[in-house]
């Protein structure tokens, strides 16, 4: 076992992660930190250039109102994120980000983003709320903005790369920081800090995706995301709401490449083995999922139903018409030949770039496998659930909303320990991006616009309670012991038998991720299962996920590099658990697209047009679940 040096580092606010959220926190905070003379600390496990879910670059920003051009209102977007929910979301906290979010929209194209812009200079819309972007660089400009604001501070200002963080620090209940290692050195971080905010993204890989051997690792959200949010978050004490709302994407299949610009800028139709419209030909399953079935846009996980069902009756692959979406539009200019080859070149550019913006592979398996858009169609599969509270999906922690905005209903459970925006319900613990639940459709232009609004929060929170928390020595080094111990198991064991990967002593991560993903794709409704399960299933999921978690206690790690990886799938383990609590819990199928429970067919309006929200006790270990009304704004 090599010697781990121990790091202290204490700072008045920790902000833990470096993606779109923690890029927003981190500008924000400086801001405030530095009018208060305040030292902020910045730690995520990867480098901030490409860390977190648009390391890849993106080609649309999913969320702008546009409403000081008079182009939407904010109580549009309310309504928007309402419908595509099922009825299900804290409109406080999407009022607050949707009246935010264009002004971080337009610090992107200030630091040197390229929006594409029409002839008459306005940003082309790929739908009513996104649009388009030449994002390869999107993040690495944005945390160009959030490091510049940070070395402004000077000492004040820190920013620490490859530290994974594991565990929050409690004083009581009081979050006061976190411990985590350095995934290049033998280092061990204790962070004490006044506030945290944990903004370590979604989940990926708690399922098993489609792409097994021969692809393993590509999944539509890239692999670096582990449910360290949700684990920090529960782990520390917080209520948890929408766990059941996992997120299954229609992409372009095996490279997973976006759909949206081919559906909602190219206007292209999706069609089965027999040419059926799907979306046409199944409408009659529409009014069954009313009021929302029956109004526009369709929810997303109501689009993604309609195409599952066709494939359940055998009627697939699902092509997306690329061939036919790109003639319509040149078909415009079939009178000019000049004007027409012009077009067709314009649009068979802007198809790739579509990819080549943030889904490499896609275009890679295009042209692996002689695929020319304006040739021929493209197979599109549902993928496999992922948790992307910030995307269509709506997993999280439950925060304290605006206070301008807030329904009383939910502040007074604040009140007593403070009305912080977007504090969890642990004192000094803030969260946002896909760690704030039930506020979904922020995307990476409201996660950053959250992140600001969180860092904020939490700022005030120091300045009304500025005292160090306490910290316990001995509490502090048997976390240590714990969190390196996997490294000291394989040390101790591997020797007894001839393949270090197989060992009756200890399980390495990547088998340990296996039996995670097979139990959540088996019994809480994978891919395999065609994303249905029922209360039988996830009982017998849940004690398998019983014995898992026992078995997590037996991880092995050859270096750093695995202990890691440890971690990362004890947090899967965690939000699987949270997950399938939810979806037991909610005696209902509301998301059909995203899961249902063939126990419970139906949309159950009367009894559960409700949160479901858990509590994970840290003296207990018990889990409580429970409904929470929820409370329309007045829109
Ligand atoms: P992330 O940006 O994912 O950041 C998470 C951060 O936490 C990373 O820096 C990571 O390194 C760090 N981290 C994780 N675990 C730890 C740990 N244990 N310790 C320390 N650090 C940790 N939005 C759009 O607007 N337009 C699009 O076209 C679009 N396309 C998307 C395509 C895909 C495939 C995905 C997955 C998302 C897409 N989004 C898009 C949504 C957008 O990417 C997210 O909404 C946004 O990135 C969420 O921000 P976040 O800060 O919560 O998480
Ligand atoms: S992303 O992964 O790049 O963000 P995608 O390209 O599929 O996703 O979608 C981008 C945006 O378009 C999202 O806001 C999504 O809800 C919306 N969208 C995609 N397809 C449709 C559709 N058929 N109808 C309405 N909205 C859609």
């Amino acid at each position: 076992m090599p010697n781990f040096e121990t790091v202290t580092v204490e700072t008045d606010l920790l902000i833990v992660g470096g993606g779109m959220s923690a890029c927003g926190a981190t500008f924000e905070a400086a801001y405030w930190a530095k009018k208060n003379g305040l030292k902020v600390t910045v730690v995520d496990k990867a480098a901030m250039d490409r860390s977190g879910a648009v390391a890849m670059g993106l080609s649309a920003i999913n969320q702008y109102i546009g409403w000081a051009a008079g182009d939407n209102t904010l109580e549009d977007y309310v309504k928007y994120v309402r419908q595509d929910l099922m009825g299900i979301s804290r409109e406080d906290l999407v009022y607050d980000i949707a009246r935010h979010v264009d002004s971080s929209v337009h610090l992107f194209e200030k630091w040197g983003l390229p929006i594409w812009l029409s002839e008459d200079g306005k940003y082309v819309h790929e739908g009513r709320w996104q649009i388009m972007i030449n994002g390869e660089s999107y993040k690495v400009l944005v945390a160009e903005a959030a490091k510049n604001a940070l070395a402004a501070m000077g000492d004040k200002g820190q920013l620490l790369e490859r530290v994974f963080i594991v565990e929050p620090l409690m004083d009581g209940d009081r979050c006061s920081g976190a411990v985590g290692f350095s995934v290049r050195e033998n280092k061990f971080y204790v962070f004490k800090a006044k506030a945290t905010v944990a903004l370590m993204g979604g989940a990926v890989h708690v399922f098993r995706p489609r792409s097994v051997g021969e692809g393993l690792g590509r999944a539509w959200y890239p692999p670096w995301n582990a449910g360290s949010t949700a684990y920090f978050t529960i782990k520390a004490g917080a209520e948890m709401t929408c766990q059941e709302v996992r997120f299954i994407p229609v992409r372009f299949k095996d490279g997973y490449g976006p759909v949206g610009a081919w559906f909602l800028l190219f206007k292209s139709r999706a069609t089965n083995a027999f040419g059926e419209e799907y979306m046409v030909t199944r409408a009659a399953e529409l009014p069954k999922w009313a009021p929302y079935g029956l109004a526009k846009p369709i929810p997303a996980n109501l689009r993604n139903w309609l195409g599952m069902e066709d494939v359940f009756a055998g009627k697939g692959p699902l092509m997306m018409r690329t061939e036919e979406a790109i003639a319509n539009i040149a078909a415009k200019y079939k009178d000019d030949p000049k004007a027409f080859k012009k077009k067709m070149k314009e649009l068979e550019s802007e198809a790739w770039e579509d990819f080549l913006d943030m889904t490499i592979s896609q275009s890679l398996l295009w042209a692996g496998t002689n695929i020319q858009p304006e040739e021929k169609p493209s197979e599109i599969a549902a993928a496999e659930p992922y948790f992307i509270g910030s995307h269509s999906g709506a997993s999280g922690a439950w925060v304290c909303g605006p206070e301008d905005v807030m329904p009383a209903e939910y502040k007074k459970q604040w009140e007593p320990i403070g009305v912080y925006n977007h504090m969890t319900t642990v004192k000094g613990l803030f969260t946002a991006g896909d760690g704030a639940g039930a506020s979904s459709h922020k995307f990476s232009s409201g996660s950053h616009a959250e992140g600001r609004i969180a860092a904020k929060g939490a700022i005030a929170f120091i300045l009304g309670n500025n005292t160090m928390p306490k910290y316990d020595d001995a509490a502090i080094a048997e976390l240590q012991k714990k969190i390196l111990a996997p490294m000291e198991r394989y040390e101790a064991n591997v020797k007894y038998s001839s393949d270090p990967d197989i060992n009756p002593a200890y399980i390495k991560p990547k088998m340990f991720m296996f039996r995670l993903q097979k139990i959540m794709d088996e019994y809480c409704g994978g891919v395999s299962s065609q994303f249905t399960t029922n209360k039988t299933l996830l009982e017998r999921g849940l004690e398998l996920l019983g014995m898992l978690k026992e078995d997590s206690e037996k991880l092995a790690a050859s270096d750093l590099h695995e202990l890691l990886r440890a971690w990362e799938n004890t947090h899967r383990l965690w939000i699987a658990e949270s997950h399938l609590r939810h979806v037991l819990f909610r005696e209902e199928s509301r998301w059909p697209g995203y899961y249902f429970r063939a126990d419970y067919p139906d949309m159950d309006e009367a009894n559960w047009k409700c949160f479901v929200n858990s509590v994970w006790n840290p003296k207990t270990g018990e889990w409580t679940m429970k409904k929470v009304p929820v409370v329309n704004l007045p829109v």
